[in-house]
């Protein structure tokens, strides 16, 4: 089955992020531009049918030349630590990340917190 769309915008996200539309090619009615800081995140609530590993995948854009790790945490507990969003080349251009993470049945909260100053990349969606 395909996965189902959680939009950025729908989620929760740390103190200062907004929802913006001011760049093309957004999935949804926006997508999240963090604060630019270290502790900067977005959360999303992740249903799942059944316990396992599943791959998720994060819609991004970073239209700068550097990347803006983030680590993931599912249900608190860290995930794939410092997972890589590099340059997209515009913030036009959005690219997808593919993680796996350990779901449980039901409701899992996926966060991705930024690691360096200078906040995630502009989130527009998790697919899961
Ligand atoms: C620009 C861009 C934003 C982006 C920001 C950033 O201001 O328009 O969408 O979030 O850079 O560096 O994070």
């Amino acid at each position: 089955p395909s996965a189902a769309r959680y939009e950025a915008e729908d989620g929760s996200y740390s103190a200062g992020g907004t929802v913006d539309t001011d760049h093309t090619g957004y999935s949804g009615t926006g997508f999240v531009n963090s604060a630019n800081a270290a502790g900067a995140y977005v959360q999303w609530t992740v249903n799942a049918a059944q316990a396992g590993t599943a791959d998720i995948t994060l819609g991004y854009a970073n239209g700068t030349t550097a990347d803006r790790p983030m680590d993931l945490t599912v249900n608190g507990a860290a995930v794939p630590a410092g997972t890589s969003f590099g340059g997209t080349g515009s913030w036009n251009t959005w690219h997808t990340a593919v993680v796996a993470v350990p779901l449980r049945a039901g409701a899992n909260t996926i966060r991705a917190t930024a690691t360096t100053a200078a906040g995630c990349p502009n989130l527009d969606y998790l697919d899961g």
